[in-house]
Formats: structure tokens, sequence, C-alpha cells
């Protein structure tokens, strides 16, 4: 236990917990008891690595010399989170078992409309033609020669939390929520490619293609993008992985997935949008009154406790409750948890760092007293955009969409401690 834990509880960045939380941290509360989460490595069985590792480990490892370096590391064979490949089309991150607001690479979900293409780097181009002065073709060596930029962004899919709309249908965080993730992107702006090849300043749309089995294409708005949209070689401090569109992607911050354009190979500025396949049959909003709603590429405002989160155990006593929360508008302003079902809320800590269009962390000490209970967390952003409840949400949007459901997670905790999905 730190001494920040047990000295000076847990305040510390812009959110602050309630004072009745800090009561709740002494030595005596950490520590009496066997109180608090029981992790599921605890409950699961071993891996046959963690097995292997366990055989292997000596009784006292100061008495025996250690491993030697590795060329690309490992982690330890004692972890074993994993991302859960749901169908051949994509995976989901486990957001129950991350720490802080990054996710590594090896755990960010995944997305692909006809599977990862191998793509070799030096044939790999990047044509960018239509109202342009001088189309062009680039090769990754000439892009990576533009000033860099990087920041931290999500990248959420639109259909993450989708089998939510009509029940409680994910067990896990990891199943109802787990099409998120964050990373550090790195490339160079697209404003400056655009800049080079000379943008026709009437052009207001750009349509961005991959170079996958399913030669997946967007229109997007040059308006709304421009400023922010990266061309993106690197992630997490080394080139993309192949899942997340080696060897160039597009991001384009707090905008749904797919506009984030994997294995990038053209561009193309135009007037109107090019009405693809994406953006007229898939990626639309089916509305209660049958119309659908087209181009919404906004993630909204969203959170979720990790922990206690569905399919975990809890015991009495203290625990932190944790989860994340993000907003493709901006920055996470505050989050609030009821551990009654919604009747009251108090304010959760966010965890620095808290950055605009990025998972930010919360958390909320408390002591579980062995009662029924349900769990929830909802989030307000620096537009001033809150989360909606369940009944809001479906009350505008019923519940024919797939893409875009951002209500609020309830969480049960059942008398024995046993934590699941329902829909409060
Ligand atoms: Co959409």
């Amino acid at each position: 236990m730190t001494k920040h834990l047990q000295e000076e509880g847990p305040s510390g960045g812009d959110g602050r917990p309630d004072a009745e939380d800090e009561s709740l941290l002494n030595r005596r509360s950490l520590l009496a008891g066997t109180a608090g989460l029981v992790s599921a490595m605890l409950m699961g069985s071993m891996t046959p690595a963690a097995e292997a590792a366990t055989e292997n480990s000596p009784e006292d490892p100061t008495r025996v010399p250690g491993a030697t370096p590795t060329a690309y590391g490992q982690r330890s064979a004692f972890e074993k989170a994993v991302r859960i490949p749901r169908s051949w089309w994509s995976s989901l991150t486990p957001l129950q078992d991350s720490h802080g607001i990054l996710t590594p690479s090896s755990l960010h979900f995944e997305r692909h409309h006809n599977g990862v293409p191998t793509i070799h780097p030096t044939q790999h181009r990047l044509l960018i033609h239509g109202m342009v002065d001088q189309p062009w073709t680039f090769a990754m060596e000439d892009l990576k020669r533009f000033p860099s930029v990087s920041r931290l962004a999500f990248i959420e899919c639109s259909g993450n939390s989708a089998a939510e709309w009509r029940g409680p249908t994910g067990q896990t965080a990891q199943q109802t929520h787990g099409l998120t993730s964050t990373s550090e992107w790195t490339g160079v702006a697209l404003k400056t490619v655009l800049q080079e090849v000379g943008m026709n300043p009437e052009a207001s749309w750009m349509l961005a293609e991959g170079g996958d089995a399913a030669a997946m294409t967007r229109s997007l708005p040059l308006a709304s993008i421009l400023e922010e949209a990266i061309l993106c070689y690197a992630q997490n401090g080394e080139p993309l992985r192949p899942e997340q569109g080696y060897p160039l992607r597009l991001l384009i911050p707090g905008w749904e997935g797919n506009t984030c354009i994997k294995w990038l190979r053209r561009l193309k500025l135009g007037k109107a949008p090019f009405m693809t396949r994406e953006e007229t049959s898939q990626y639309t909003d089916l509305m209660p009154d049958g119309t659908a709603r087209q181009f919404t590429m906004v993630m909204e405002a969203k959170s979720v406790i990790t922990s206690p989160s569905g399919g975990q155990h809890i015991q009495p006593g203290f625990l932190e409750i944790r989860g994340l929360a993000w907003s493709g508008r901006g920055r996470i302003a505050s989050v609030e948890v009821s551990t009654d079902g919604g009747r009251s809320w108090r304010q959760a800590a966010l965890q620095e760092p808290i950055l605009p269009k990025c998972h930010t962390r919360f958390h909320l000490s408390w002591r579980w007293n062995g009662e029924d209970v349900i769990l929830q967390s909802r989030c307000l952003d620096d537009t001033g955009y809150r989360q909606p409840d369940r009944t809001a949400l479906v009350a505008v949007r019923g519940v024919n969409s797939v893409y875009h459901y951002n209500a609020i997670q309830s969480w049960h905790i059942a008398a024995d401690g046993k934590v699941s999905n329902v829909h409060a």
C-alpha cells in the first residue's frame, strides 16, 4: 500500500472526491480482512504460460540470476488480459483489466471489413487527387519527411455497445464497451499535406479510401476535420500495428472509428459527399419514424465503470470504483457515480491527464455493505453535453439503431457479490 493512499487519501487532479470518501481510506479499513475486489486472476484458472512460469519461478528470486535481455519485449507470463476476437471482423479491448488511459497496442480493439491486409511499407502509396492544384502520389518516406504531430486520442467504433439497444446483452465491460481504445498517434497533419498539393478552396468534401480487401471508403466534410485530422504512421511510439492500418491510417479525433480509414491509399477532394455504401447502407442510424440519420460522425460523451463490472465478484468492505469516460466533442468535465440505481449521485475524482477526445480515468472510494445495489456512472463534457440515461436515449432514437449507443451503463451487484449487466 502506498504512503499516498494511507496518509492522504485519493484526492488529486481536477476532480475531487467527496470528503466522505477520504474517511474511508485509512490503514485500518484498507488492510482489514479480505475486503475488496476478488480479481479474475484469483477466481479464474491460470493460462498454460502462467502455469509454466509458476513451475519455473524460484522460491526466492534473490537467490538466482534473472532472465537476460530480449530483442522485443513481452509482458509477464502471469498476466493474461486478452482481446476477445468476437468474429472475423472485430475484437474487443479488455477495459476491465486496464489501468490509466492508454491501451497497449496489442490490446487495441480491432474492426476491419475484409481482414487485415499485409502491406509492404516501401510499396505503399498515398494518392491525393480531385480538387487539388497538383495531384500527387506519396511514398511513406515522403510523408515522414513532413513536420510530425502527435496526440493521445480514443478511437471508438460507432457500433460499440450496439447489442445493448434491445436489452442487457454483454456480460462484461469488455463485451459491452470494448470497442474503444486510446493510443498516442503520430504522423503528419492532413492540413500540411493538402496545402502541399494545393487544396482548391472550393473543395468541401474528401473521400478517404483504404487499401484493404474491402477498399473501405468514407466521405468526410473538410471544414470539420481539417484542423485536427492526422495521417498516422505510428502508434504508442512504434509503427502502427497491421490491424490498426499499417503503414498509414487517418485519425479524426472524436469521430466514429470507421472514418479513421486504415491502410489509407487515396484521398480525393470534391464538392459533395461521394455516397459510398458505407454511408448509404452502413453507418446510418434508423430512427423510430423510419427515416435514417446520415453522416453521424461525432462519438458523444460516454462512460463505463470498469471495476466492479460484469463478470466480477466483490466482497463487502472498501473498494475503489474505477472507470473510463470520453467524449468526441472535447474534454470530460465531470463524472458522477451512483451506487443506488440513479437516485443519488456523487462526484468522482478525475485522474490526470484529462485530455480532449481521449479516455479519462475516474475513481471513487466506496464501501460495499453487502446489499443488493446498482452502480452507474454518467459524464458531462466541456460543451455541457451530459451522457443520457437509457430511457432518454431510447425516447429520441428508438431501438432500431445499431450505432451510437451511449446510455448510462448499469451494473447490478447481488448480495453474493456477483456483478452483472442490467438495464435499470
Ligand atoms: Co454514425
